[in-house]
């Protein structure tokens, strides 16, 4: 180990250090001055997205109609296919705001997200059929009755062009998936062809997003949501638009007094012209190196998928510049992804002096010692990377409040994901970013956790689909 004397020891390192910290802070400090610019192209992206079919932006129309009315009921099946896991739910929404739920989660493999697409919804079913069989049965809480198909809401959490509520044409693979034969295809149409090979109890009711689930999901036990947003593995964000300001959809003659909630998919924003968004060379190493490079430009500053490897490329930097880890071997962080974004979360929040956590990280997962000022360093970097997600987080929600006027009135917005619910201090960074836009009147609009929108969410929005479908309506 390294003593406290080695440590005090290399002055022009600790100087070094410093000055690389003051030239990250430039590169990754997004003023409010700044973010006032974002937050207008964004808005102005996002009403040309409703205007134009077809846009980089797609501000898709999701046939989900107006809110729940929280008086819901029935039994429901959900199955989630989000960035990371799959999960099958069974819901029991009770009327009042209230529900129970069972589910089961299945990881999904790297291979599986790249294997062909028929295969992946070939998985989903036969988990669905797992769950099933483990749940009913004599003492099983799902009771089958002979003949009756149970409602399935199926949470696709990628962006599909819908022109019904089951029913939806990928449009493009995100969050690091790439199975071939399913872009351009209707997924709903794949699903039911791997359940038409069982003989399930289970008919697919509606194919919906997960943001488009957690608005629904936030509203059912909060009144005052008016947008939900996801920051997980992905990001993106969902919000109730009146029919009448969709112009892109006139031709459909839906009565334009209705609302509709719109999936605005805005982790596409800036894709591909990169224009509006300050990209460091970190961002676009990354970009370049995924699998799809020039998309998802405003996710991939983000999104927990790419966070940790933002802080991981600077790192990298650092030790070929002999500034970091001198004379130690740091093959094992010269992998790409070698730093999952969790370990942010957790250097962020270590509450130590001598931050003995991130001690107990780098040499657990790295095998390298750190000194005390490298990893106050390294604590920095990582908050200049969550801050500056946060707050570009602040500048898209912004867009969504300004563009419907919610400022003065206020608003909730319901949030999910790993990076809200276990990043420390994301949730503020976001409230500071929306005061820095606004000024004061930023105080308005609040996040707050929401709980399960996939789950919740899709089982809620299956009902009102039955309800609607039972009434005769669209
Ligand atoms: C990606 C998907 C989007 C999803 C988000 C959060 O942005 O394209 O559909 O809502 O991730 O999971």
């Amino acid at each position: 180990t390294r003593t406290q004397d080695e440590e005090q020891l290399p002055h022009a390192t600790k100087r070094t250090m410093a000055d690389h910290l003051r030239r990250f802070e430039t590169l990754f400090t997004l003023t409010p001055q700044r973010m006032r610019i974002i937050v207008s192209s964004f808005k102005e992206t996002l009403e040309t997205g409703l205007d134009k079919p077809d846009q980089t932006v797609p501000m898709i129309p999701t046939f989900v109609f107006g809110w729940p009315s929280g008086n819901e009921k029935g039994e429901f099946l959900a199955i989630d296919l989000g960035g990371t896991n799959l999960r099958v739910c069974l819901l029991n929404l009770q009327g009042n705001g209230k529900f129970e739920i069972t589910q089961s989660k299945y990881r999904l493999s790297e291979e599986q997200k790249q294997d062909d697409g028929q295969k992946l919804f070939d998985f989903c079913v036969d988990c669905l059929k797992l769950f099933i069989e483990a749940n009913s049965g004599e003492d099983g809480i799902l009771q089958l009755v002979p003949g009756q198909k149970i409602p399935l809401g199926f949470t696709f959490s990628y962006p599909c062009k819908q022109d019904k509520i089951d029913h939806g044409i990928l449009i493009r693979w995100t969050k690091g998936f790439g199975s071939p034969n399913t872009e351009g295809k209707n997924v709903a149409e794949m699903f039911r062809e791997a359940l038409s090979k069982h003989d399930l109890p289970v008919e697919l009711t509606a194919l919906i997003n997960d943001t488009t689930g957690t608005l629904i999901a936030s509203r059912y036990v909060n009144p005052t949501t008016k947008i939900a947003c996801i920051f997980g593995t992905g990001c993106n964000a969902a919000y109730m638009e009146h029919v009448k300001d969709i112009p892109k959809i006139k031709h459909l003659g839906i009565d334009g007094d209705q609302d509709m909630a719109i999936n605005c998919e805005w982790g596409a924003f800036d894709s591909f012209e990169h224009e509006h968004l300050p990209r460091t060379k970190y961002d676009i190493i990354i970009d370049e190196s995924s699998n799809k490079p020039g998309e998802q430009a405003f996710e991939k500053l983000i999104s927990g998928r790419y966070l940790g490897e933002i802080v991981r490329l600077i790192i990298c930097e650092l030790i070929d510049e002999g500034v970091l880890f001198l004379g130690q071997n740091t093959y094992k962080l010269e992998v790409p992804n070698a730093f999952d974004t969790a370990l942010l979360s957790l250097m962020e929040s270590d509450p130590t002096d001598e931050l003995l956590m991130i001690i107990g990280l780098f040499s657990h997962f790295f095998a390298l010692e750190t000194t005390l000022a490298e990893r106050q360093f390294l604590r920095a970097i990582a908050r200049l990377v969550g801050r500056r997600a946060a707050r570009l987080s602040a500048c898209g929600i912004a867009s969504i409040v300004e563009k419907m006027g919610y400022i003065e009135e206020g608003c909730s917005v319901g949030a999910d994901g790993s990076l809200y619910n276990k990043y420390p201090g994301f949730a503020e960074r976001i409230h500071e970013g929306l005061v820095d836009i606004f000024g004061e009147r930023g105080r308005n609009i609040v996040t707050h956790h929401a709980e399960d929108g996939s789950g919740v969410g899709s089982a809620i929005i299956a009902a009102m689909t039955k309800e609607r479908k039972a009434a005769g309506i669209y």
